[in-house]
């Protein structure tokens, strides 16, 4: 199951990644927002990423206009490790490197076309394990470390 949400700006874009899921037969959850009106992209990363992190949902794909701040959002849920991508090549290594959990795109970035592209790659592409899981536990660690503090 794979998460999905956006604001306002991200709105039309999600619509069209949903509808790219429902092609691929890729079951996803909606998250919100459900039209175009103005709303807040934290609230709505936090939805879509609560998810991620309690394992109802494997990954998270999250829109605003830049992708950027509802990536900043989706980082301070614990367990995430979202990227904001506008190339092919760092969705696919995202994945293979740092295991990314969320893939956050900006609607007022990139396309529809580019888009997809990014969510496929990201959606169809492993963790590389190895060396690269030494540096994703040590990121979870940062994460451990802060939360005692709290
Ligand atoms: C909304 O106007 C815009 O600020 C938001 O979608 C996003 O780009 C923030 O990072």
């Amino acid at each position: 199951m794979i998460a999905i949400a956006s604001d306002h700006a991200g709105y039309p874009l999600k619509e069209v990644i949903k509808e790219h899921l429902e092609q691929r037969g890729i079951p996803y959850q909606d998250f919100g927002s459900y039209n175009g009106e103005s709303c807040d992209y934290p609230l709505m990363a936090k939805a879509a990423c609560d998810a991620v992190a309690s394992g109802s949902c494997e990954k998270a794909l999250l829109c605003c206009g830049t992708g950027v701040g509802i990536s900043m959002a989706a980082n301070k849920v614990r367990g995430i490790r979202a990227a904001c991508c506008s190339d092919y090549f760092s969705a696919k290594y995202t994945r293979l490197h740092n295991d990314a959990n969320a893939l956050c795109l900006g609607a007022r970035v990139i396309g529809p076309g580019a888009a997809l592209e990014l969510v496929d790659v990201f959606l169809d592409t492993e963790f590389e394990g190895g060396r690269h899981a030494r540096r994703v536990n040590q990121i979870m660690e940062i994460e451990a470390e802060n939360a005692k503090g709290e």
